[in-house]
């Protein structure tokens, strides 16, 4: 089967916030941060397979701590495990102060991406292999996420049957 170095996957970017990026509190807007999250994690999970990918879920974004104008914002990304055509991205959100050099965690993620060959079928992914004690741990406790997701897809679906689609005023 072929395999991929989790590191191979790995990118990383660093911004400022700027006043039209934040809310009322004068911290990141939340949504903000969800779009970047999900813009990194798609370059990590094309770079593992290097195809087409689409982002089948997120499980959630976890916000830690406030990330504010003084601070910037570098996000982390890289494939932990794959099934069979889906891949799982971890994110990292990593603020520092950028006046006394302090960081924190400010947010993870774990989203799930899948292959897409030219018909826009989902395709087999390389197996990731992990090497560093992060990734390792990762990779490790992946299967039980999945298990997760494929138990709220199937309630997701099972809810989807019986939500309207009419709108208030047909
Ligand atoms: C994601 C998608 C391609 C899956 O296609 P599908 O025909 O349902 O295919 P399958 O049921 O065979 O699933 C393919 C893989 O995706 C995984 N998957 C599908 N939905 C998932 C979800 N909600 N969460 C996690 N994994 C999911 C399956 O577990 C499977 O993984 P595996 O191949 O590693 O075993 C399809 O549902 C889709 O196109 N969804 C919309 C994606 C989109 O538009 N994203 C942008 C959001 S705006």
């Amino acid at each position: 089967m072929e395999q991929r170095f989790v590191r191979e996957s790995r990118c990383f970017k660093t911004s400022r916030v700027f006043p039209p990026d934040v809310n009322n509190h004068n911290t990141l807007f939340g949504g903000k941060l969800m779009a970047y999250i999900d813009d990194i994690a798609s370059i990590a999970a094309t770079k593992h397979c290097r195809r087409s990918v689409v982002t089948a879920s997120t499980d959630s974004v976890d916000f830690l701590h406030p990330i504010r104008p003084s601070d910037s914002v570098c996000m982390e990304a890289f494939v932990t495990w794959t099934g069979h055509s889906s891949m799982e991205v971890f994110v990292k959100i990593v603020k520092e102060d950028l006046l006394s050099g302090e960081r924190l965690i400010a947010a993870t993620s774990f989203l799930t991406f899948v292959a897409l060959d030219n018909q826009k079928r989902p395709v087999p992914v390389p197996a990731a292999v992990p090497e560093t004690e992060e990734e390792i741990k990762l990779h490790e406790s992946a299967p039980q996420r999945a298990e997760m997701r494929r138990q709220r897809r199937e309630e997701s679906k099972r809810l989807a049957g019986f939500l309207t689609v009419k709108q208030p005023w047909e």
